[in-house]
């Protein structure tokens, strides 16, 4: 399997490094001019590819970039990708790194994004941490496994998702159509908390719309006023306050 990966940041790394080591073609992009973006795929086991060559002759794309950059890329990027590839966003917004979209008051994250894109797409790996993707990834059927969930309107492609995300050590829990990835939004229970599939399940069926963004800029007012950017740790402490709507 063939897969291109936009975006080589925090997740998008770890996915190329994870996807490369299980044995696919990786090919990655990002804003950086041909020789700095070779040094950065070789270290990553994968291939460097313009924006408009990362998304030719593969089976799988995954876009990981800052919500507000999807706006910048090429519109007729996926124009002549077939629709069988398999096409994934990791992306999660924040207002006040991205600014305010009135859209989203009707769409959800990820809906608005395959608006960009003009492609349908699978939510995944945005309810994690690069914490959890880098160091809770476990062999498949380990009793400790972390599960994240996939929201996307193709059973098909769901399926390869979840291939994918075992490959990276993580079980996957049916998050629903794109329509129901709210549910994965930050400000969520289900939001990189690090639940295993009961508790994920749970956590899904318990979120409440209308309360997310209001927990989602609480909780990041608070990381904000901390003295240095907290650890992965203190950052999964704090989302775990709100699980379950512990939270009032
Ligand atoms: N960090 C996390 O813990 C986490 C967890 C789950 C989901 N997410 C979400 O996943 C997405 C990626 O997060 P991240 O933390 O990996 O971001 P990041 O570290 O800021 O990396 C973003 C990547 O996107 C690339 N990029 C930006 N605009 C581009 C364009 N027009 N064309 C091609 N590449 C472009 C950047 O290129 P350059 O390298 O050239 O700048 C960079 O490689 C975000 O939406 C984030 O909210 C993050």
């Amino acid at each position: 399997m063939k897969i291109g990966i936009i975006g080589t940041g925090s997740i998008g790394s770890l996915l190329a490094e994870k996807l490369a080591g299980a044995g696919y073609q990786v090919k990655v992009t990002n804003t950086k001019a041909m020789p700095e973006l070779e040094k950065i795929a070789s270290a990553l086991g994968a291939t460097p590819a313009s924006i408009y060559d990362v998304v030719k002759g593969v089976d799988a794309i995954i876009f990981s970039m800052p919500f507000n950059t999807y706006k910048d890329l090429p519109k007729d990027l996926l124009k002549n990708v077939p629709q069988d590839v398999v096409v994934m966003d990791t992306s999660n917004y924040y207002p006040f790194r991205d600014g305010e979209i009135a859209e989203l008051q009707q769409v959800t994250e990820s809906e608005y994004i395959s608006g960009i894109l003009d492609r349908p797409l699978v939510k995944v790996f945005n309810n994690m941490l690069e914490g959890t993707l880098k160091y809770k990834g476990r062999p498949s059927g380990a009793a400790d496994r972390v599960a994240i969930s996939i929201a996307g309107d193709n059973p098909e492609h769901k399926k390869v998702v979840a291939h994918l995300v075992d490959l990276t050590g993580f079980n996957t829990v049916d998050g629903g159509d794109l329509a129901d990835s709210w549910r994965q939004q930050p400000g969520t229970p289900a939001y990189c908390t690090e639940l295993n599939e009961a508790e994920l399940k749970q956590a899904l069926a318990v979120a409440e719309k209308g309360k997310a963004p209001a927990i989602r800029d609480f909780i990041m007012d608070n990381l904000m006023k901390k003295d240095q950017w907290p650890s992965y740790e203190e950052i999964l402490a704090g989302n775990r306050l709100h699980e379950m709507g512990k939270s009032k």
